[in-house]
Parts: C-alpha cells; structure tokens; sequence
C-alpha cells in the first residue's frame, strides 16, 4: 500500500502556526501504542485525540487511527466499505525470514469468521451460529461453576493467591475447550505458549529475532490444530462447536471449507480465551479499585450482571480492533484513501463523552453501558459474548461471596505489548484467611447466583440511596434530597431525566423526574406530589420518606431529551408538579445561553412550587399562570406570536398536555417542535389470538428474524443474541428502544409522544409490533 499523506490539521490551518509546529501533529507523529501505557490505559492514551483530532494518520504504524465513538461503530456498522480481512494481519513490515519458518509447519492462516468479507461472512455465521444462541449456552452453565469453585477451593485458605496464575487463565481456557469441543488432556505450559505468540504473531510487533521465535512456536500450534481436526473429523458426531462446524460442512461445503476450519481452530482457541481471561483480570482489578462499587456487588449479587457490562466498557480487554477501506471514503471529514488500514480504538469509543455521560466515571448502575463497543458492534459483533459474559459474572459472584475482603496487593502490572488484547499477566490479591466467610457460616457455599445471558436487566440496577432531607415545598409536595449512604458522589445525568422510585415492598415503583442543580454529583433530588388520584406510590412516599431513610431507586434515564443546538427559541410549558424536568432543562437552556421562555402554570400560590428560586435564575423569562388570581395559560394566545422554528417542552397534567397537542395543531406548527413528558401507566398484555407473526429485518447484523403472533420482538431478539436492555416490559419506562429504519411500526408504549410515534423511527420492542408483515431495524 502506498503511504497517504497525513490529513491538514485543523490546528496549523486555525492557529495560523508554521507547518511542522503544530503539537497535535506531533502527537499523531509519535504515536506508538506497543508500551505500557497503551496496554494500561488506551483511552487515556488517545484522549489528545479523541478532544481535538479524532481521526489521524500515524506514520510508526501506517494505520488511521479513529477514536470517536460514532465513527467506530458506523465503521462497523459498513463491512463492505470496511473491510475486516486485516484483522489477523501481522502488523508492521513483513519478514521473509519468519514467512520462511512458517512455511516449513505448512502454515496457511486463511479467513476465519472475524475476518472474512461479505457475502462469504454471513452465510457462514449464519451456518454456524445456533450453539452461541442463549437456549444453547446454558448447558455450560454448570461446567464454569464447577471449575470456578474447584480453582477458588485450591487458593482459599491462602491469604494470597495470583489470580491471573490459578484460577483466570485457566477457567476460560478449559471453558473454551468444552465449547469447542476439544479433550481436555493438554499441556497448559505449551498451551500459553501457543496462545501468547499467536497474539504476538497477529497483533504485536516483535523484534525481528522474537519474530522468529514466535513464527516456530505459531508454525507448532498451527500443526497442533491440524491434528485435532482431524481427530474430531473422525468422531463428528461427538460434542462441540468444531465438531457441529464439521457436521454444517457436509451440507454447505462451498461455507464451510477445509480452510476455514483448521484457521478458525488455531485462531478460535485464542478468541475464546485471551479475550476472557482478560476481561475478567481487568473487571476484578477495576472493582477492587472501587472498594464501594465492590461492596455493592457483595451485597446484591444481581448487581453482577450490569457491573460486568460497566466493567467491559470501562475497562474491556479489547484495546483497537481493525479495518482496511475498500475505497475512497471520509471519516469524521478526513479523507481515507482506498486501502488504507484503519485502527479504531474501540476503548477510547467507550469512554467518548458523546455517548457516554461523565464517562470516566465508574458507574456499575449507568444506563447504557451495554452500548460500549468491546464486542465490536453489527455483522461481526462477538458471537462468543454470552459465553464471555456467563464466566465474567459466575467468577466475580464466587469471589465475592468466597472472598468479599480481598483486596490488591501492591504490584507492577505486566503486559504483552499489542493492539488487540489487553490485561495484566498477573493479578495478586491479598486477604485475611481467618476472615473467610465460609468459615463461619456453611450457607455462603450453597448460595445461588442468576447469571444472566445477555443484556444487564435494568430493573436488576438498582441503587440504595439516603434521604438527606424531606422537606415540604408546597401544599402536598415533598422534596426529597437522595444522596449515597457512603457519602461517594453521584453519576451525572441530562435535563429531562427521571428516577424509578420503589416503594418499599408494596410491588409499586413510580417515575419522578430529577429537579436538582445539575451541577450538584452529591445528591439528586425529586419533587412528590401526593396526588389523591394516585394508585398508593405517592402517598407510600408521603408517609415513609424521612430524613435518614433509605430508598431503592433506578435510573436516571432520559426519553425527555433537551435539543442543546435548537434553531429557534426553546418554549418550556409546566402545570403544577410538571415543573420539575422543566426546571433542570432552563438551567441548561441558561448555561448553554439559549433563547427560552417559562411558562407555570398553576391552581394557586400555595400549590406553587419553586416559584421564587426560579422567579431568581430566570427573571423575566418566568412567565406564572395562576388561575385563582385569573391568570390561565392560553395556548392558542401563548402560540400566536411564536416562529415557526420555536420547540416546545411541556410537562404537567394530562388536560394540560391535551390542550396543548390541540393549540399546537390549529397553529399549523409541525407537530415535531413538541416534546411531551407524561408518566402514563397503562398495561400491554399480548393476546396471541389478536396477533399477527411478522418478520424484523436486522441492518446491522445481517439477519431476518420471525416474530410469531405469540412473542414479543424483544423475545425474538434476545433468543438470537441480540442485546437490548430492558425493566418494564410492558412499554413504561424506555429501556427497551430500539431505532427503526423501515417499516410501519404498530406502537404500543407509554413512552413516546405522538410525534414520536409518527416519526415511526424509534419502537419500544417489549411491547410495540409492526402494523404490516416487516419492519427493518437499526440492530
Ligand atoms: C469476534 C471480543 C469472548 C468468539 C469478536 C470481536 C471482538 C470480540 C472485539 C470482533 C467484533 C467485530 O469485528 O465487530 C470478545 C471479548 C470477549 C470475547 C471482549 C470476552 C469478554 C469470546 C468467546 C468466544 C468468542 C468466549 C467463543 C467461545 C468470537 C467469534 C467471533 C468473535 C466466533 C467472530 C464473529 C464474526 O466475525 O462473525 N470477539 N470476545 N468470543 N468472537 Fe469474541
Ligand atoms: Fe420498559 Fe420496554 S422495557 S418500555
């Protein structure tokens, strides 16, 4: 390939500095992710880049590097524009001398699944997929459990143990064998040999003396890999994903050829393991680094899950991942040319601040965590991750159960310099025997665990929370002060967020929208109506919120986003309680030096809340509507004057947001300029005999799925392995979105206004269905 030239940067051109002085550029000069400090932290190691020049050339390397978030994953999202046939490529110039080796093992790495191009690709996964599929994982289950257990029974009464040594490298290592099919009666010794030269091989850059070191031992495991085929040839009725790959190559030879399956089985045995053992090397030191987040997951297991998922974002074992561009494209408004190599840093996507709110912050309760990229994203997305995720969370449960008081022993970490795969080689931690839970209490051993195969369920994210104050507002309205009982800050969160607020152990729980200043991380606050209309949560609120009390909330999340970059004027509508969204959306509105107005309307002062602290932020853009002293809001008056480019927010009563729906229509605005928060609960139960079966086109993923009249999309999706969070079920609280990209979709939720809905982009997959026979999703 014929080098690029590097992209103008936009610095020299903006600062007006002599070409060659620019610092950026020197950055992107000097770039070299084979040190520790790439392996230890490549977010942080690109953060230069991911602020201010989010996709460069590096020379050392001659790859592009990307670094933001959205361009990675729609580099993903494109296999045919980028394509993944480099991603086992050894990096660097290539070394006759090693080749020369390799060829005397018959070495002959060809396409896997990971880097073959479409439309040989799919046609593959899609022969080959079904043991990864949920139905098909559990079986291993008990497996994982019992090497786990046996490993941690080996090291217990220790007090010191490398994890990494005893009980990390090799639980997912024997795992892999199982899935795979493969005996167990290996030399574990050789078998770390082979594993870490292959890394070297396809994702380091060894001197050229270790690279012929590395090209025997890789020429050794190739043949290693030969001879097990053949052996599993003989017995294909046997257990195991190569054994059923064996068994689809008899139907579909074109798919499955000889090729493939000794390359896959050289390069799969790696996958299934490096890539684990260092997810959880790097999930167990990251927790044990937040003592409290640590302490939470011991206390409640089903926290596991989620914290697993967190973990993978912040601190994944996949640092880059890689494409070549099959022609001429732009990324981020760079130009690539046709052949370039692309390295996309999928761990610096993960922590972009575009996606990912504070996202420095460790956060085993965040939202959209599962949106991190470590699994890559689209057609060839992991198919292992199940797996991955199911020994993830059954080792971190026993640990914390078996070995809650562990903790790091001080250590250098070490690292196998690459691009790919990241984690320490070795992990000790340290704990006092004597302490051993199990010692005194028998019951620790038996205890149960749910593993959960697939997305984090947010109802499972659950937070304890004090309440620092309680304190009466307005007649029947209570704001209640939520800080952590641990006194540890708070996540951040966006203008228009709720909490789910559980009432104790009534079953109940209820939506409030947080009211706080957004600058405040050590405590969010809600304001409660204790509406006599309510079905028991407001009123179980009224009575049991006291100063020092504790309460379970989830959350926050967001369906009631602000647009920060508004054409026009930003009109903010409130009745009563509704105020609350609305006061944390002008003190955006304020601090971005937006144009808006306040509109509050209310029965009268004594039901008034806030009204001075706002009448003192936002002056004359308050505007007060009080209907005892004979001040109605009228819409139809409030919208006359308004441009066609205003958007409207409103939140309040339902007869208000009625009234409002109706203004907005006879004063001919498009119905998009109006975003409506409204807490409605209503049920959707689905009733097989009034369905019809439909099919859901998946873009990214490259597969057609069946919804039959008696499933929902959301079950469909998680049987094919498709992550969608979820907590509801039954349409309320957003989890469960999904963007739709054609298709009429038949809306079932309580969540999107009715412009959303005829916008028929967006579709709540617990409940909504398509009105016709497809619908095309953006998955
Ligand atoms: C592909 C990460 C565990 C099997 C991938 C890819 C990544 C990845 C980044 C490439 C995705 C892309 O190009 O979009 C991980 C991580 C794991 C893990 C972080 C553990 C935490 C596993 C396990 C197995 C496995 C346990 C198998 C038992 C595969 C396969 C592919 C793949 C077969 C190729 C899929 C395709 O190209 O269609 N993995 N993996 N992985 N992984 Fe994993
Ligand atoms: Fe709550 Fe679907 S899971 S709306």
């Amino acid at each position: 390939m014929t080098t690029p030239q590097p992209a103008t940067c936009p610095a020299t051109q903006h600062a007006g500095r002599p070409a060659g002085t620019c610092p950026i550029h020197q950055q992107a000069a000097q770039f070299d992710p084979f040190q520790d400090a790439y392996m230890e932290n490549p977010s942080e190691f690109v953060r230069w880049a991911r602020e201010q020049k989010p996709v460069f050339y590096s020379p050392k390397l001659d790859y592009w590097v990307v670094t933001r978030y959205q361009a990675i994953k729609d580099i993903f999202r494109d296999p045919i524009t980028f394509s993944p046939s480099n991603v086992l490529e050894p990096v660097g110039e290539p070394s006759p001398e090693a080749a020369a080796i390799l060829k005397e093992y018959g070495y002959a790495m060809n396409r896997t699944l990971v880097n073959e191009d479409e439309p040989a690709h799919m046609a593959r996964r899609r022969a080959l997929m079904e043991p990864f599929t949920p139905e098909h994982l559990r079986k291993h289950e008990p497996t994982v459990r019992r090497l786990v257990t046996t490993a941690i029974d080996g090291f217990i009464d220790d007090g010191r143990v490398d994890l990494m040594q005893k009980l990390l490298w090799d639980v997912p290592f024997s795992v892999a064998l199982e899935f795979l099919g493969i005996e167990d009666d290996s030399d574990r010794e050789t078998m770390h040999r082979f594993s870490i030269a292959h890394t070297i091989n396809a994702f380091g850059r060894p001197t050229p003396e270790e690279r012929a070191n590395v090209a025997h031992t890789v020429g050794q495991f190739w043949q290693f890999s030969g001879e097990v085929l053949e052996k599993m040839k003989r017995t294909p009725d046997g257990p195991g994903w190569m054994r059923y790959s064996i068994r689809q190559q008899k139907d579909f030879p074109e798919v499955v050829t000889d090729s493939y399956l000794h390359s896959m089985m050289m390069a799969i045995i790696v996958a299934a393991h490096e890539s684990t053992s260092f997810a959880s090397a790097n999930a167990i030191k990251l927790l044990l680094e937040h003592p409290e987040s640590w302490a939470d997951i011991c206390k409640n297991p089903l926290l596991i899950s989620p914290a697993v998922e967190e973990c993978l974002r912040h601190n994944g074992s996949i640092g880059s991942w890689r494409r070549r561009a099959t022609r001429d494209v732009e990324i981020e408004g760079v130009a690539i040319p046709s052949g370039a190599r692309l390295l996309l840093v999928v761990s610096s996507a993960n922590h972009d601040p575009r996606q990912f709110g504070d996202p420095d912050f460790f956060d085993i309760r965040r939202d959209n965590t599962v949106e991190h990229l470590t699994f890559g994203f689209g057609a060839h997305q992991c198919l292992g991750k199940n797996i991955g995720r199911m020994e993830m969370q059954i080792i971190i449960g026993e640990l914390s159960r078996r070995l809650p008081h562990m903790r790091l022993a001080d250590q250098t970490y070490q690292y196998v310099h690459n691009l790919a795969f990241r984690g320490p080689r070795g992990l000790v931690v340290e704990w006092d025997p004597a302490q051993n839970p199990e010692r005194h209490d028998a019951d620790v051993l038996h205890a149960t665990q749910e593993v959960r195969l697939g997305a984090p369920l947010a109802k499972h994210v659950v937070r304890d929370l004090k309440i620092a104050s309680a304190q009466q507002v307005a007649d029947n309205i209570l704001l209640l002060r939520l800080v952590s009982p641990t006194g540890t800050s708070l996540p951040q969160w966006t203008p228009g967020a709720h909490l789910d607020i559980e009432c104790g152990n009534t079953g109940l729980s209820r939506q409030y929208s947080l009211c706080s200043d957004l600058n405040d991380h050590k405590a969010w606050e809600v304001a409660v109506l204790n509406d006599p209309e309510s079905r028991g949560g407001s009123s179980w609120i009224h009575q049991h919120a006291r100063s020092g009390a504790e309460l379970r909330v989830r959350g926050p999340r967001n369906h009631f986003r602000l647009n920060e970059t508004p054409a026009g004027r930003l009109l903010f509508v409130a009745g009563g309680i509704g105020i609350t969204p609305i006061m944390a959306m002008a003190q955006r509105a304020r601090a971005l030096n937006l144009d808006y107005e306040i509109h509050f309307s209310c029965r009268s002062r004594c039901t008034l809340p806030f009204a001075h602290a706002l009448q003192q932020t936002h002056g004359a853009r308050l505007h007060l509507h009080i209907s005892d002293e004979g001040k109605r809001n009228d819409f139809d008056h409030l919208l006359a004057g308004l441009k066609d480019d205003t958007e409207v927010y409103a939140c309040g009563p339902n007869r208000m947001l009625e009234a409002l729906e109706a203004a907005v229509a006879r004063r001919g605005l498009p119905d998009t300029c109006l975003h409506i928060e409204h807490f409605v609960n209503s049920v959707t139960i689905l009733d097989p005999d009034k369905e019809h079966a439909f099919d859901v086109e998946l873009k990214n993923s490259g597969l057609t799925l069946t919804v039959a009249n008696d499933q929902t999309l959301l079950d469909v999706l998680r049987a094919n392995n498709i992550d969608v969070q979820s907590d509801c079920e039954e349409g309320l609280c957003g989890a469960c979105e999904v963007a739709a990209l054609d298709g009429d979709i038949d809306h079932r939720d309580s969540v999107l206004t009715t412009s959303e809905r005829r916008e028929n982009t967006r579709l709540m997959t617990c409940c909504s269905r398509a009105k016709g026979q497809k619908l095309v999703l953006d998955l």
